[in-house]
């Protein structure tokens, strides 16, 4: 299914409005966020891009529900997730969220397997179902032979994959990734952006925050950022004449 017929027939899975916030640090304040609109479907993988500083972490915890906002509203799946409670917008994104970071953020006395299950047994799933799903979920990212090593013992890149695993695991309708590549190397990444992409072929929406080109041309969708607002906003230019007016991609690149 393409992101952009989605786009013709559904509402945004995210809906940010006029949302703004400023951090106060002392008599310093800094306005990170001032006013971003915009929308995010199902099914598409979105490059967040923009220089250091300009508010893209930000963004992505605002619109993902980590963060608190000073005002606007985001929806997502309808619900205004600024309106809820701090404890029912953790259990919202709990559910609905997947996240991926930079330093990969593994338990370090933990296997593979049990950082994978953690979300699932945080959830109350049954420890044989939530051992089985993480296995199903290593298997996928290629890793089922280092289920039962521990970050350790495991190189950068398949650290991130097990993060990755992680936030798979509960089925979320994003995948928000920080600068999931920034700390490794650059034939590593490679094999980071192939795993977004694939997940992105099978419909998982993807929304990455990189300073990563190889990983920003990968996607079908770039927002720039720049001081707290959303520059522009549009497929990559090597794509965007791809698609017709109607909202249906063609070219020979996108699958159907
Ligand atoms: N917790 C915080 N406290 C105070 N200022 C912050 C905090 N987080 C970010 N900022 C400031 O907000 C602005 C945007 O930061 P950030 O969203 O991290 O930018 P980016 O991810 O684009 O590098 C920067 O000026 C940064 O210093
Ligand atoms: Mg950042």
């Amino acid at each position: 299914m393409s992101s952009s017929a989605t786009r013709e027939q559904n509402e945004p899975i995210v809906k940010a409005r006029n949302v703004s916030k400023t951090y106060s640090t002392g008599d310093h304040t800094v306005d990170a966020l001032r006013g971003v609109n915009l929308d995010i479907y199902a099914g598409e993988f979105m490059a967040i891009v923009g220089p250091s500083g300009n508010g893209k972490s930000t963004l992505l915890n605002c619109l993902s529900g980590i963060d608190t906002i000073d005002s606007g509203n985001v929806y997502v799946d309808g619900l205004d997730i600024h309106a809820l409670s701090d404890r029912k917008r953790t259990a919202h994104r709990a559910k609905r969220m997947g996240f991926v970071f930079q330093s990969f953020n593994l338990i370090p006395v933990l296997s593979a397997v049990e950082n994978v299950e953690l979300p699932l047994l945080a959830a109350a799933v049954k420890p044989g179902e939530a051992r089985k799903r993480a296995t199903e979920i290593l298997e996928k990212v290629d890793l089922a032979d280092r289920a039962n090593h521990r970050p350790g013992e495991l190189s950068g890149g398949q650290q991130q994959r097990v993060a990755i695993a992680r936030a798979l695991v509960s089925d979320p309708a994003v995948i928000w990734a920080d600068e999931p590549t920034g700390n490794l190397d650059s034939s590593t990444a490679a094999s980071v952006v192939d795993l977004f992409a694939d997940l992105h072929k099978f419909g998982q929406t993807v929304v990455i925050v990189t300073h990563d080109p190889s990983l920003g041309d990968r996607a079908d969708r770039i927002v720039e950022v720049l001081d707290g607002r959303v520059a522009s906003d549009g497929s990559d230019s090597s794509k965007g004449e791809q698609r017709d007016p109607s909202g249906v991609q063609t070219g020979a690149e996108t699958e159907s």
